[in-house]
């Protein structure tokens, strides 16, 4: 099977890393790709890889824009098999408040909320005052995981509202906003495999690390570390998420005449009432998939190509190590992220055993690698325990440098318990 990978990120390098290790894939090619998908296989652009689509047997879809634009049912269309929901489906991801209307429908624990357009902005001032504790302010639409304000300051909420409404911070993404109580507790991702069917099969949970510096201080991020088995989140807990929120999810959207397949990222946060969901992304969380994939013994062939042609059957399996990710992000990331400086270390990061060095931000230049974006690299590691894993990761990622690179230093710090 010949295998399109659609995508430039550290997910879709994770992607299609692991579709090149699966016995049913012949070859993958990645649009646009980045440098390190580049030594994996050929890389085109989109177009060029659409006009030719014959060539492959399945298309799988990694970043949440070209989703909810339906690049899915285009390529569906055409008659190629295709991972990844219809934009229908991905209204989950491209409307906060459409997703908290079918969270709603489904009877899902999430946070209390309501959704507000741009000519009610006294409602939405007057509606955060009725908020305990602190408060959420969210871009209705896509805002490249930027669009979230979570604050203890009344007159932070205010401004984000009005920035939001009037178009001035995110465009029309913005101009419908959802604002919601806060909610305390850890954060587990997890990814959810569905064919189409109202039975998800879940992949094993990761913690993600969204905020730019160490103890959780400091800007959100689209993500700067994760590591995966998460001991808080063990089997019952899977279990649990399944029954009350993902299943439900999908029978509300069966209802609705919506059929996902792909994969289903449950935000989830562990409350003091127990898990709620915080969203729903249509796509491998960034970096979860990077420490996700390099744990999973069955064929991610296999799967997607399960999900996107007919039943999910062959049963998902992980190693019975952990893995932990840390992302290496540019100086001025996620504000203001210089780029174009020189990476050095690659090889000798990627030389150590059970390391791998996923590219998201970077270019090539003649032999040099160079930085390209904010987040630039995850360095992933898989070991016996997630102390293990932590020490290797960050063996690794010491071994790469260019000028202004940051990264935390406590991911998984505090997730000692070994995996079971
Ligand atoms: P989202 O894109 O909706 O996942 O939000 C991004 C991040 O904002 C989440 O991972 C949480 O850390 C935080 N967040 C979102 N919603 C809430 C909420 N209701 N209460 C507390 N934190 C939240
Ligand atoms: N790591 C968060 C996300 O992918 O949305």
């Amino acid at each position: 099977m010949n295998v399109l990978v659609v995508g430039s990120g550290g997910r879709e390098h994770a992607l299609a890393w692991a579709l090149t290790r699966s016995p049913v894939v012949d070859a993958v090619v990645c649009a646009p790709g980045n440098p390190g998908m580049a030594e994996l296989g050929p890389c085109m652009k989109l177009d060029e890889a659409i006009a030719s689509l014959e060539n492959f047997e399945l298309v799988v879809i990694g970043p949440e824009a070209p989703l909810v634009e339906g690049l899915a049912d285009d390529l569906r269309a055409s008659g190629v098999a295709v991972f990844g929901p219809s934009a229908a489906a991905a209204r989950l991801e491209g409307s906060k408040a459409w997703m908290k209307q079918v969270l709603e429908e489904a009877g899902v624990p999430s946070a209390r909320h309501r959704a507000f357009h741009a000519s009610q902005e006294a409602e939405a001032l007057d509606y955060l005052e009725t908020l305990p504790g602190f408060y959420v302010v969210k871009t209705d639409g896509l805002a490249a995981g930027k669009g979230v304000v979570v604050t203890e300051r009344l007159a932070e909420a205010r401004d984000a509202v009005r920035e939001y409404l009037s178009g001035a911070a995110f465009g029309d993404a913005g101009r419908s906003l959802v604002i919601e109580e806060g909610l305390t507790g850890p954060e587990v991702s997890l990814l959810v495999l569905c064919d189409g069917s109202t039975q998800g099969v879940p992949l094993a949970p990761a913690q993600d690390f969204k905020r730019i510096g160490d103890g959780d201080a400091g800007a959100n991020t689209g993500g700067m570390g994760a590591y995966s088995p998460v001991p808080i989140a063990g089997a019952d807990l899977v279990d649990e998420v399944m029954n009350i929120a993902v299943e439900p999810t999908l029978a509300v959207l069966a209802e609705r005449h919506v059929e996902y397949r792909g994969v289903l990222y449950a935000g989830l946060m562990l409350t003091p009432e127990g898990p709620k969901v915080l969203e729903y992304n249509v796509r491998f969380g960034d970096p979860e998939c990077q420490v996700v994939l390099p744990r999973l013994i069955s064929d991610l062939g296999v799967h997607c190509s399960e999900a996107a042609t007919g039943r999910l059957r062959t049963p998902v399996e992980f190693l019975h190590q952990a893995c932990v990710g840390v992302v290496l992000a540019s100086e001025g990331y996620p504000a203001a992220p210089r780029t174009g400086d020189v990476i050095t270390g690659l090889e000798a990061a990627a030389a150590i055993e059970d390391v791998n060095v996923f590219h998201a931000g970077t270019v090539r230049d003649g032999d040099d690698i160079r930085t390209a974006g904010g987040r630039v690299l995850a360095v992933t590691a898989l070991a016996p325990t997630i102390a293990a894993a932590r020490t290797r990761a960050y063996d690794a990622a010491r071994l790469i440098s260019w000028p202004g690179m940051q990264y935390r230093t406590d991911i998984a710090a505090a997730a000692t318990t070994e995996p079971s």
